[in-house]
């Protein structure tokens, strides 16, 4: 039978199952989120976002008003419930490795299906290297005391963080991978509001469903390193990485988006995906097909150390007991994500040559405390500032932005700044007596 309104399930909540859990109950499915985490739970139910997502704490709770929205620790009752079962845990990069760390998803899947009872669909949307979906088919078929009433499909998440609510309930695409009739009818009554709203779907195979995800995140990233590549051939001859990017912009066979220059991409996905790609071509023995991944790890890993030299140029050559203001923590602006965040790398950087460095950020800073306890924090904007020899702009929030030159300029002990993201009015500042320097444009 096809459930026309299958009831869902949702297991982890973290920034991935949280959204796609209110999402669901907001479109008018009656959605069960699960998670082992006790507190996050808790939290999620009382219409509390344990992490900074604009715009999802108002949706939770608009969610949990409606009594569609239900969250739980109990595996049991979500495999006695649920009629479709969403996958949302993390694969982090493994610790002793570039692959991915599949512990948790193999636990969601082998706790779940040993616990379903009846007809059911089990649909991952980790990103997942490729092959691990027909390897959890196995699994779930020798876990299940149903056998092959239970049914495993593929649906990768193409969510951006800061924008996760709205890209989760208007997508670019759908893309179901799955191995039955039954199985994409499912799916189809599963998003049936969003694809009503002519949202294009794809329907593939497991393994292509897999790699539609690691694809894009590694597109997207060489697109990233290929005008930070750029930006480095700009700085050894005078151009304007800025005007170049803008010029290539206006064909729109390459487009506007993705190709900022800076410091490079960090957060939760693109820098391990593309590891965890490398590592599983070469697993697959077509690692030769996706060297290049390699050096659009190289490149943007260069822009944090370029970062740091221009630091130590504007000064004089020694970081040594430099006070340096450095603006942001999260790995992109409207985050508290701090994971692989290009931020911190470079104010840990600075901070091992000598500097004394102040780190400010408007939503990140308890993740960086935590994560960082021996860095400074300033609670505030002007207090960061206050006294830096330097300050470098390293996550483009609009507190930011928006800060007057003049006004920064007034509590600096010396007007220099290092635009890391290209986001400052570079005339504005030079007009107001800052020393500007961004990578990639003329100094
Ligand atoms: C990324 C993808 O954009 C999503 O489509 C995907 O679903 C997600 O990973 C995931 O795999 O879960 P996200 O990590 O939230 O989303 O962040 P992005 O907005 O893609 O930004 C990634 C990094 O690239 C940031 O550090 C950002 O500062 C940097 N970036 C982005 C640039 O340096 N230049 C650009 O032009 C664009």
């Amino acid at each position: 039978p096809i459930a026309e309104h299958p009831r869902l399930t949702v297991i982890g909540t973290g920034y991935l199952g949280a959204t796609h859990a209110v999402s669901m109950a907001v479109l008018g499915y009656e959605v069960l989120g699960v998670d082992v985490d006790a507190a996050k739970i808790a939290l999620l139910a009382s219409g509390r976002v344990p992490f900074y997502e604009p715009g999802l704490p108002e949706k939770l709770r608009e969610a949990l008003d409606t009594g569609r929205l239900r969250f739980t620790t109990d595996f049991t009752e979500a495999a006695e419930w649920g009629d479709v079962h969403f996958i949302c845990v993390g694969t982090p990069q493994a610790h002793d490795s570039n692959a991915a760390d599949l512990t948790y998803v193999d636990r969601a899947f082998a706790t779940l299906s040993s616990a379903i009872t009846r007809r059911a669909l089990i649909v991952g949307k980790s990103t997942v290297p490729i092959g691990t979906a027909a390897r959890l088919t196995e699994l779930v078929r020798a876990s299940s005391p149903v056998g092959e009433r239970v049914e495993l499909a593929w649906n990768p998440e193409f969510l951006r963080e800061g924008y996760a609510v709205e890209d989760t309930l208007h997508p670019d695409r759908l893309v179901f991978g799955v191995q039955s009739e039954w199985a994409e009818a499912q799916l189809r009554a599963a998003f049936r509001p969003i694809l009503d709203a002519g949202t294009p779907l794809v329907i593939a195979d497991l393994a292509t469903a897999e790699l539609v995800k690691v694809a894009a995140n590694s597109f997207l990233a060489t697109k990233i390193s290929y005008i930070n590549a750029m930006a480095e051939v700009c700085e050894a001859t005078g151009a304007d990485v800025n005007i170049l990017a803008s010029a290539l912009a206006y064909d729109s066979r390459i487009g506007s988006r993705f190709l900022k220059p800076g410091l490079g991409f960090g957060g939760g996905c693109l820098p391990k995906d593309i590891r965890a790609f490398i590592h599983r071509a070469e697993e697959l023995g077509v690692g030769q097909a996706v060297t290049f991944l390699r050096e659009v790890d190289g490149i943007n890993q260069r822009r944090r150390t370029r970062t740091v030299d221009v630091i130590r140029e504007m000064v004089g050559g020694s970081l040594e007991g430099v006070p340096v203001a450095a603006l942001g923590a999260a790995f992109k602006p409207n985050s508290d994500d701090i994971r692989d965040a290009p931020a911190l790398d470079v104010a840990r950087m600075l901070s091992a040559e000598g500097a004394i460095v102040t780190i400010y950020d408007p939503e990140a800073m308890p993740n960086a405390r935590r994560a960082y306890p021996e860095l400074s924090f300033a609670p505030s904007l002007p207090e960061a500032v206050r006294g830096a020899e330097v300050v470098a702009l390293l996550t483009e929030w609009a507190e930011f932005r928006e800060a007057r030159p003049d006004d920064l300029g007034r509590l600096v002990a010396h007007r220099r700044i290092v635009d890391g993201r290209h986001a400052l009015n570079a005339d504005e500042y030079r007009a107001r007596g800052w020393e500007y320097r961004a990578l990639g444009r003329p100094v």
